[in-house]
């Protein structure tokens, strides 16, 4: 019996061991965060006009990223507000917990180089290397997204 409790004691000391050393090596590797892209884009005249095609009417990145008022039909953007942000996304809509939309206009993204937005858009990083939360349909834009900012 003594035998039996010492091997169970060595058995779960050996679990410990590799669910703690697991789970140190795991925090300290992921995620990965791929590097910045060392990108400056000029802002011209027509790639501003593209982008706000873009954001307006293809990628739907103002119908997230407004107020929204859904007192009337198909729920529109409050004028002023486009960009930044304010809608809640929550468990109503079927998602695991409450997910607040951010503000993207320069007032909140002013402190981002070039290279974190368009490392945001093309692989769902935040500016600090961390995941952003897989509804944000720039990650499903992920390859088209891509090609249209490297232009
Ligand atoms: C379906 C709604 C939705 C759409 C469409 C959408 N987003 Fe988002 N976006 C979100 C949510 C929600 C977050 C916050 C995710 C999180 O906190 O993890 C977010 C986060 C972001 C962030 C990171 C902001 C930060 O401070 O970390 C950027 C940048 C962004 N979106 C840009 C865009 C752009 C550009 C588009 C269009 C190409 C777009 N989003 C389309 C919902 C959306």
């Amino acid at each position: 019996m003594k035998k039996l409790i010492k091997i169970g004691a060595i058995v779960l000391g050996v679990i410990a061991v590799l669910v703690i050393s697991g789970s140190v090596y795991f925090n300290a590797t992921y995620p990965k965060a791929i590097p910045v892209p060392n990108v400056k884009v000029q802002p011209t005249a027509e790639r501003i006009e593209r982008g706000r095609y873009l954001a307006n009417n293809v990628a739907l990145c103002m119908d997230c990223h407004s107020t929204r008022d859904f007192s009337k039909y198909s729920g529109p953007i409050k004028p002023g507000t486009e960009g930044m942000g304010g809608e809640v996304m929550g468990r109503e809509m079927g998602l695991p917990g409450i997910i607040p939309v951010k503000n993207i206009t320069p007032a909140a993204l002013g402190n981002w180089t070039d290279g974190e937005i368009i490392r945001a858009l093309t692989s769902g990083l935040n500016k600090h290397g961390d995941a952003l939360f897989r509804l944000c349909l720039i990650q499903i834009l992920f390859r088209c997204l891509k090609k249209i900012c490297m232009r």
